[in-house]
């Protein structure tokens, strides 16, 4: 069974409203392409509009954050029921940057990919290591821990709808991006793991990204790779490159 390749823009904090829409009408015609599956995961408050812009277009939305209550008092935060209601489709979960920076660890991880399973969002789960990880040699078995935690409880069925990303820190934002088989290497490492927790059909069918400085120019390589089945892709999702990254 061949994985239908998926390759999703992280917007991160970047794009008002109106800025969005007019990068979605900017796009519109570079990222058709009905053999792969176009994402534009984008900030909460660009949401609605980003949905009415795609309209009767190939692109899928995804959202950035959520917390996993459904309602009730929780100043500031987003549910999964009101991502879905709005027309959101994948949902970042794990990035980074929410791990470094807003102090995510994997229990609050692991209760993410459950809840937006619970409410019908796909999942891109986020991994990865950090330069002085990749330094050591002691990437994989990071790597390896962070998924196995993220997924405790979750479903072999769940799984197969998956979508794992494997960001190395190292390679994010900093336009050093993990060599092909580097990248090759840990998605191998990941997809072997799957098959260690659930089995091969689950393995077979989770599709695995690379992201990490992923642009028009080395994404044809990367994506050439057995175990890379797409990308997350930062900086480039937020121009005419985009294009060039879903079409390579
Ligand atoms: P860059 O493509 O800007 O390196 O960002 C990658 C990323 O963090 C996507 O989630």
């Amino acid at each position: 069974m061949a994985r239908r390749r998926i390759i999703a823009g992280n917007w991160k904090m970047n794009k008002t409203p109106s800025e969005a829409v007019a990068l979605c009408a900017e796009l519109k015609d570079l990222v058709k392409n009905d053999a792969v599956d176009v994402v534009y995961c984008v900030p909460a408050i660009d949401i609605v509009p980003v949905v009415e812009a795609v309209k009767g277009t190939n692109v899928l939305v995804g959202a950035e954050n959520f917390y996993i209550e459904d309602k009730g008092a929780f100043t500031g935060e987003i549910s999964a029921p009101m991502l879905k209601d709005a027309g959101v489709t994948y949902i970042i979960i794990g990035h980074s940057e929410r791990r470094d920076i807003f102090g995510e660890n994997d229990i609050l991880i692991n209760a993410k990919v459950k809840k937006a399973f619970a409410a019908g969002l796909k999942p891109i789960l986020c991994c990865g290591e950090s330069l002085a990880l990749r330094k050591a040699g002691t990437y994989t078995a990071w790597i390896r821990r962070q998924i196995t935690w993220d997924l405790d409880g979750v479903t072999a069925d769940q799984v197969k709808d998956l979508v794992i990303a494997y960001e190395p820190i190292w390679a994010i934002g900093t336009g050093e991006t993990a060599t092909a088989d580097q990248a090759q290497e840990v998605c191998k490492m990941i997809r072997d793991l799957i098959a260690e927790l659930y089995d091969a059909a689950t393995a077979e069918a989770v599709r695995i990204q690379y992201g990490g400085s992923m642009n028009a120019g080395n994404a044809a390589e990367l994506l050439s790779k057995p175990d890379i089945d797409g990308g997350l892709i930062g900086g480039a999702s937020l121009k005419a490159d985009f294009g060039q990254i879903v079409n390579a």
